[in-house]
């Protein structure tokens, strides 16, 4: 979809909003307000709600679901959600959950990265789908979008009733507005939007494009430490939920829906981001990806990759995720007598890979314009793949009595149990680097029988 701009609508004004504050800690029962007194003391339902507000509890998992899973807040606002005009199905666009368009294929695929767009589109019309599995309908599965905008969301409003958005900003920031309050993100940053929770993005600068991984699964939460022991990796302390903000303003505004894989409109004459006061743990938040606490070996070898795991998605079969969102940090690598970089592998899971900044150091040579920021990669379940050539002859010759410092990087993966179907626009965009199997093909074989 590609909107001309509302001109009757006036620019969100950046300059009249503060940085935003924040609470910390992940999942935290979390109580905020913006006026004094609009949050209920000692129950969430009183008859009448401090001043004239209505009270609405959203839900972002079962009412039963237990307790270290539960996931609800009460909403103190202006109006009850169910307040706008009905619902119509809008055009089929770019942002679309098809995974079924075509075979899934079993090869390596690499994007450049996608221009941004030459008309004036925001944050909405700026997704494109590349790639997903599962569905809406069934709870599982996720959704990959890339997304590219030049222009701030104006009079329009956009809740998820399919999943979660994870966004991962790989260039300019984001203000996003939110029921709940603000979230200012920037590059090395990431947001996570609640199922449900209605939002507008603005842009603070002139453009800014980055990733989505759209979770239909359950909520993304920390991963467990096991023997790692109670810190590190995603501290939960760092991870900031925004503080009460509300909008009290009346006017011709559009509500957009995605509602099991299609987007829907309805006119809404207020901003549905009129609450005033809120608690509970169904809650937008950002997190430093700068602040990961990265682990690997300091003896010899490398651990899995899920040691990089910053949140999951759970499914039911226990340790087997619906989504892994793992990133690859700056580091130091010190393991002796140890091929270092990513090895050579096939993994039953399907591993989606976005650049955010620098170099991938399982990637640094080759043809196909290589993987740069902005870029994606997709290898799906049991494809071969690791580091291409040039990584290797590094890698083999590199000495490894001395430590060495992975700088200026910033990769991440969204993992999933299930394969990943790129769509059929993912396959037919000119992104879609057409060598890149050729970055494995000048790997020589330096097998001698008579040599160790
Ligand atoms: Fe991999």
């Amino acid at each position: 979809m590609n909107r001309e701009p509302n001109t009757l609508a006036p620019r969100m004004p950046l300059e009249a909003v503060p940085a935003p504050d924040y609470q910390t800690g992940f999942g935290n029962e979390h109580a905020s307000e913006a006026l004094p007194g609009a949050l209920p003391l000692g129950q969430n339902s009183p008859q009448q709600a401090p001043h004239g507000l209505y009270a609405e509890q959203l839900s972002g998992t079962a009412f039963t679901a237990p307790r270290n899973a539960n996931r609800r807040s009460w909403l103190y606002r202006l109006r009850p959600a169910a307040m706008h005009e009905p619902f119509a199905l809008l055009k089929d666009g770019a942002f679309h959950n098809r995974f079924d368009e075509q075979p899934a294929t079993p090869n390596q695929l690499r994007w450049n990265p996608f221009p941004l767009p030459s008309k004036s589109t925001d944050f909405v019309d700026g997704l494109f789908t590349l790639a997903g599995n599962g569905s809406a309908a069934l709870q599982t599965g996720i959704g990959i979008h890339i997304y590219a905008a030049n222009h701030s969301m104006e009079k329009r409003f956009f809740y998820n009733a399919d999943g979660e958005l994870l966004i991962v900003p790989q260039r300019g920031r984001l203000l996003i507005a939110t029921e709940l309050g603000v979230l200012q993100i920037a590059p090395l940053e990431i947001a996570v939007i609640p199922r449900g929770v209605r939002f507008r993005v603005a842009l603070p600068d002139e453009s800014a494009c980055g990733y989505v991984a759209e979770n239909f699964g359950a909520p993304l939460r920390l991963p467990e430490l096991g023997p790692i022991g109670s810190n590190s990796l995603a501290n939960a302390r760092d991870f900031l939920y925004p503080v009460a903000a509300y909008e009290d303003i009346e006017g011709q505004f559009e509500l957009i829906a995605k509602f099991q894989g299609r987007l829907w409109s309805a006119e809404i004459d207020h901003s549905p981001l009129d609450v005033v006061a809120w608690h509970g743990n169904h809650a937008p938040y950002k997190y430093d990806l700068t602040r990961f606490n990265t682990l690997g070996s300091i003896s010899y070898d490398h651990p899995d990759p899920s040691i990089f795991t910053v949140l999951t998605s759970p499914s039911d079969t226990p340790g087997t995720a619906n989504m892994d969102f793992v990133i690859f940090p700056p580091r130091w690598l010190v393991a002796e007598h140890t091929f270092r970089p990513p090895w050579f592998h096939r993994n039953v899971a399907s591993e989606f890979m976005g650049l955010i900044t620098g170099v991938y150091d399982a990637k640094q040579g080759g043809k196909s314009g290589g993987f740069v920021p902005g870029g994606a990669s997709l290898h799906n379940c049991m494809s071969g793949h690791g580091p291409d050539a040039a990584s290797y002859e590094k890698a083999v010759a590199t000495d490894t009595s001395k430590p060495q410092h992975v700088a200026d990087t910033m990769a991440f993966m969204f993992e999933t149990r299930a394969v990943i179907r790129p769509t059929k626009q993912a396959m037919e965009a000119k992104e879609l680097q057409s060598d890149y199997w050729q970055c494995w093909q000048g790997i020589k074989k330096h097998f001698d029988p008579k040599h160790k």
